[in-house]
């Protein structure tokens, strides 16, 4: 069969790479896709939000499934457009995908099925935000509350801070709309990890843990970025953090996406700080995260597309998810992300890696002119390495990074080191 994948990075990239493994899959596209993409997937020029020519070639082309990645496609509705033209599609509707595109709905949603996340409010009026700010104290994380790719995200250890906060959102507008409407929340303490699984919106199927390193510099220094690297499972992982997870936030949400008519199939990715108090949730998407797929996927056992088939066809008695290994990745950026950085750099020695099932090269932003590799966008490149011994595997990975070369270019160093937990609020 044929399979679509929307979107153009590492993640879309880590999805196509894994289709492109099964048996049942005779050709991927993925739209745009990325030039780094070629040995998997045929790119098709058709943008993310041309929802239209999409349905067209998937029509034309028999396309079995579409895979969605990105979130703004899913939050504009993309699933039920195709749905609505008979055609099968994995990701959540637009109403689930509110979930991800509205944090303050996402935090009514977990207040009425008591899923544990930290305590918060939600405002469109400065003056009540900054009364919350006085009855409650710091220290806070303020958020917008519409997508801002991971940025819309200021920490306050005091009132001050947290009121400049809500002014840069609300009045300077400098995440634009995304700041309409901020959500404040306490800053929990603990460590962090993500937590990724395949769901209908009635079963789960398939959790798996990772930690992503969210700060641009070593040891949890720097700007807050949409993931510098990641590792799977995450260390402090184990079985009591699991069975607690499922009981306090797995089970009541599946119980709310059942009573609220959520619909998902599809892929849910959430954020969890392990406090003194049992895992609490504070980031809630509907899709594969980024670079966790990158982590993920590579450990995967079964064949995605049978899974997606599985679950898109409804024939999930015998569905089974399984993970091995342990994978570790580390994003290769450009100077300066995730603020100010410049594109259009040669990129040397990717043919240098030697790539293998447990050693992949994923692009993230890349262009390929006269058959040379150039940056083109904040995260390059990223890089994992599966092993069952970490250490092992960040030899492998920084040795590998240190062939690829592009000026300015720069990473995480300390990428699955233990000295480098990842804690609530400095991640
Ligand atoms: P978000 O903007 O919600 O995606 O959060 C980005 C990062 O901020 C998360 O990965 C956490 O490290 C941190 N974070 C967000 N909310 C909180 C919170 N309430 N307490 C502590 N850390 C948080
Ligand atoms: N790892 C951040 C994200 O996918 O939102």
């Amino acid at each position: 069969m044929n399979v679509l994948v929307i979107g153009r990075g590492g993640r879309e990239h880590a999805i196509v790479w894994k289709l492109a493994q099964s048996p049942i899959v005779e050709k991927v596209f993925c739209a745009t896709g990325n030039a780094g993409m070629c040995p998997h997937a045929e790119c098709i020029d058709i943008k993310a939000e041309d929802v239209d020519e999409l349905l067209k070639f998937a029509k034309r082309n028999k396309v079995a499934f579409t895979v969605v990645g990105p979130e703004i496609s899913l939050t504009e509705g993309i699933v039920d457009r195709f749905e609505e033209n008979g055609l099968k599609i994995f990701g959540p509707k637009k109403n689930t995908a509110q979930l991800e595109g509205s944090k303050a709905y996402a935090k009514k949603i977990m207040g009425k099925y008591k899923i544990p996340t930290a305590r918060f409010g939600t405002f469109e009026d400065q003056d009540a935000a900054f009364k919350y700010i006085e009855d409650v104290g710091a220290p806070l994380a303020i958020k917008t509350d519409g997508l801002s790719a991971g940025k819309g995200f200021i920490i306050a250890k005091d009132e001050i801070t947290a009121k400049l906060a809500v002014n840069v959102m609300m009045q300077d507008k400098v995440f634009g709309d995304a700041g309409k409407s901020i959500v404040i929340e306490e800053l929990l303490s603990g460590d962090e990890v993500t937590i990724t699984f395949f769901t209908n919106g009635e079963k789960m199927w398939g959790l798996v843990s990772a930690q992503d390193y969210k700060r641009a510099y070593d040891m949890n220094r720097g700007p807050n970025t949409h993931g510098m690297g990641a590792i799977s499972p995450a260390p402090i992982w184990n079985d009591k953090i699991e069975a607690d997870v499922k009981k306090f936030v797995i089970n009541p949400f599946l119980k709310a996406l059942k009573k609220e008519k959520l619909d998902i199939k599809g892929v849910v990715y959430m954020t969890l700080i392990l406090t003194d108090e049992g895992p609490k949730v504070v980031e809630l998407n509907v899709r594969f995260g980024d670079p966790e797929s990158q982590v993920v996927l590579p450990r995967l056992k079964n064949d995605l597309a049978e899974v997606i088939k599985k679950i898109l066809d409804d024939d999930t008695d015998d569905l089974k998810i399984e993970y091995e290994s342990k994978a570790i990745c580390s994003q290769i950026v450009s100077g300066g992300y995730p603020l100010k950085y410049i594109t259009g750099r040669l990129i040397t020695g990717i043919e240098k890696i030697k790539q293998s099932k447990d050693l992949t090269l994923f692009h993230s932003g890349t262009v390929l002119q006269n058959e040379r590799f150039y940056t083109n966008g904040g995260r390059v490149l990223c890089l994992t390495v599966k092993n069952d011994d970490v250490s092992k595997a960040r030899k492998i990975l920084y040795d590998n990074i240190s062939k690829i070369f592009f000026r300015e270019m720069h990473y995480r160093n300390d990428i699955g080191l233990d000295i480098a937990p990842v804690k609530g609020g400095e991640n």
